[in-house]
This record gives C-alpha cells, structure tokens and sequence, in this order.
C-alpha cells in the first residue's frame, strides 16, 4: 500500500518538528506541512528534509479557509495532525488576541474544512479510516493540590491562563464536531515536553542557554511549583499510535510519570553542565539560580493519570528524566548555529521585556 498523507499543522514548531522528522524518517508517511512560520516556527528545523519528496512545506495560517480548501483538494490527505498554537502562557498573559485567533479561531477554521473535505469523501474506506487528532495540553485541566490525584480524561476543564484557556476552547469545538457531525475526531492531552528544537523561551532551554552564558537563571515564585515533563520523542511515538489505533471522539492522557518541582528541574540541568562542562568558569552553575517575581494566575501543580493509553494502546514512555536531559543538553551544545539563528531580535526583545533587562546594544 502507498504511504498515507498527512497533512500537519505547525509541523515547524518544537513538537511538530519532532513529529514530522520522526514520520518521515520512518518512510511512515507524507507530509504536508502548513506553518505561518511565527516567531516560534523556524524551518531550520526541517533542514534534514530539503530535498524530501515526501515533504511538502507551505506557508501559511490555518485561519486561511481558502488556502486549507485547496491543500484538501490538491493532497487529499488520510488524516489531519493539528499542532499549531501560540503554546506560551507567559507571552498570553502579556498579548492574549493572537491565542484566541489562532487556538481558537484558527481551530475552528480547520476544523470547518475538515468537515467538509471529510464530509465529501467518495471512497468509503478512506471517509471510513480519516481521522483529525488535535494535540493538546495537560494545562486545561487546571491545577492540583499536593495530594490530588493526578488528571484523568474525564476531569473537568478549569484553564487558568488565556493560553490554556484558548487551547480548552479548541479542544471544546472539537469534541462537539464529533457528537454533531461524526467529524472523526481524537484528542491528545499532553504533560510538558522537552528536547531538541524548543525555541528557548520555555523553561528548560532558556535554562540550558542561559547556564551556558553565565546569566541569572530566573525561577519563579518559590520554584515549587510541579510539573509532569516528557521527552518530545515520547510524545510523538504516542501521537503516533493515537492516530494509528485509537478511537474516534476519545481523549487520551499523555505524560511520563515524572512529576518535579521547576527547582528540582533546573538543579538536575545544574548538576549535568557542570560535568559536560567542567572548565567553565560557571561551574558551579547552582550559583546561577535567580528568583524573580511569579507569574500571574501560576498553577501550582499538574500531574497526569495515563493509565488509557497505556492499557489501550500498550504506550510506554522510553525516556528516563535525566536521560532526556542529557540527550537534550547534548543537543544544544552540538547545534550552536541552530541556537544563534533563534536568538534573534525578536527572542532578544521578549528576554528583555519579560525579564526586565536594560536593552543591549
Ligand atoms: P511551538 O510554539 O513551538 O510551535 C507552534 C507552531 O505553530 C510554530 O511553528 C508556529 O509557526 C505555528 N503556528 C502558530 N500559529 C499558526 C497559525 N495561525 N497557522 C499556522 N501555523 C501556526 O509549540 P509546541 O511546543 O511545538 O506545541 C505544539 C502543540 O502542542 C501546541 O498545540 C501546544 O498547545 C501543544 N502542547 C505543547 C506542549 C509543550 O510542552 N510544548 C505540551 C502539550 C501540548
Ligand atoms: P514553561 O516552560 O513556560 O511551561 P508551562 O508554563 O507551559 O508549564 O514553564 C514551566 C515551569 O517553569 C512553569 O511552572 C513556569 C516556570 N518558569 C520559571 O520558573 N522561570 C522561567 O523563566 C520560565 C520560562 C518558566
């Protein structure tokens, strides 16, 4: 049989990256891949696939019901993996509109053309076999208490911040295309990722860059508050068995056992650089913790209950903590023109604005 197409969206992002690298790497399937190429979108990213056949990269929103209209007719795909987001809470609360434009709005756009690309589909075994799975987020749950249990699929939405929020809307009208139409949807709500191509505002890659130049490593709060952390592959060998075997307008849970405080995570990256790096003069890089202001309306706690997917699907997280870690930091070291290449004016103005740094010259 041929391969199938998929058509992702945000597949030059952290995740969609991965996701799209792995598939392709596995001669798993052909890609399209629509990306507005925001600031976090980079197409260094898919350097490995420049001369891919089997890669079709496009620019463009996923608002553009025109432009979605004909990649439906011109690829006619088997599936939709939808990943683009604006993914970062911090940039939410100081600008929410672009994440209720593309999280929502956007969602709703792609979700409208599925439905009727779906809904027109001649050959019953491919209307049969299509699927859309939306890759969300562990954040619509809300937060947890220390001694909660962990998130289940059938705990209550209760979003905290505009992003999580935003993704909860788009996760929303998702599932009522499932009961209203039969949109053969499957959502994936996932803990927090880390690995190679994070664009480096997020937590562990703003640590990793800044330990190696010396700079404040800025915690916030306490540095108690928990999060659930996966290595990116991880998720992305799960999106995959979602879309192959899961059922349609089911949720399923991802994450890796591996609940820590930002403390705990940013002294184990600690630890690590300074036996990679034990010349520098930043060792030991401990010294480098900074705690600053908190974020507004911070959840304190998430923690996810995979028990579904891993009954349902046999998924197991490969990855140990520290073991990511370490493939992640080595990852960072080896690919300084990757990293140069995102630091630029824009990342340099968010760092400024958001850490309230003087500007550089
Ligand atoms: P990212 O910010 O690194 O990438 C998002 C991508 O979407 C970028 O390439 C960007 O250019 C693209 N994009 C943004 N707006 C667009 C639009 N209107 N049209 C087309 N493309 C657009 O995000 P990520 O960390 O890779 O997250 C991917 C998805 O996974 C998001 O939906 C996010 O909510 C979800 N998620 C992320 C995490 C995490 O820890 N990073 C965890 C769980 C779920
Ligand atoms: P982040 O990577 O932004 O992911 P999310 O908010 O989606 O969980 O942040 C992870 C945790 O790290 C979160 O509790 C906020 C905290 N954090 C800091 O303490 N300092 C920082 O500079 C950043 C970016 C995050």
């Amino acid at each position: 049989m041929s391969k199938p197409t998929l058509l992702v969206t945000g597949g030059a992002g952290f995740i969609g990256s991965n996701f799209v690298l792995a598939q392709r790497s596995a001669d798993r399937a052909r890609i399209i891949n629509l990306d507005k190429l925001t600031y976090a979108g980079n197409l260094a990213n898919l350097e490995e696939l420049r001369d891919d056949p089997h890669h079709v990269f496009v620019h463009g929103d996923i608002a553009d019901r025109e432009l979605l209209r004909r990649l439906f007719r011109e690829h006619r795909p088997h599936a939709v993996v939808h990943f683009a987001a604006e993914s970062h809470v911090d940039r939410s609360i100081y600008g929410p509109d672009a994440f209720i434009q593309t999280n929502v709005v956007g969602t709703f756009h792609l979700l409208e053309e599925t439905r009727r690309y779906w809904e027109g589909l001649e050959d019953h075994k491919r209307k049969r076999d299509f699927r859309i799975l939306l890759v969300s987020t562990d954040e619509v749950y809300g937060s947890l208490g220390p001694e909660d249990p962990p998130f289940r699929e059938t705990t209550p939405y209760d979003p905290s911040s505009p992003y999580s929020a935003s993704k909860a809307a788009g996760d929303h009208l998702a599932r009522a295309y499932y009961r209203t139409y039969g949109l053969p949807v499957l959502i994936t709500n996932c803990s927090n990722n880390y690995g190679p191509y994070q664009f480096p505002e997020k937590l562990i890659p703003l640590m990793i860059l800044n330990a190696l130049e010396g700079k404040p490593l800025p915690i916030y709060g306490d540095g108690l508050n928990v999060r659930d952390w996966l290595y990116v592959k991880d998720h992305c060998d799960a999106l995959s068995l979602v879309l192959e075997r899961g059922r349609v307008g089911e949720t399923y849970n991802i994450g890796g056992r591996c609940e820590k405080t930002n403390l705990e995570v940013v002294r184990t990256l600690c630890r690590i650089l300074d036996e990679m790096r034990p010349e520098s003069p930043n060792v030991p890089h401990q010294k480098l913790i900074t705690f600053v202001k908190d974020r507004p309306g911070h959840d304190r706690r998430y923690a996810m209950d995979c028990t579904k997917i891993m009954e349902e699907l046999d998924w197991r997280p490969r990855y140990g903590f520290e073991e990511g870690l370490r493939k992640t930091i080595e990852w960072y070291l080896d690919h300084p023109h990757w990293v140069a290449s995102v630091k630029s004016g824009e990342y340099r103005n968010w760092i400024q604005h958001h850490y309230n740094l003087p500007p550089t010259p």
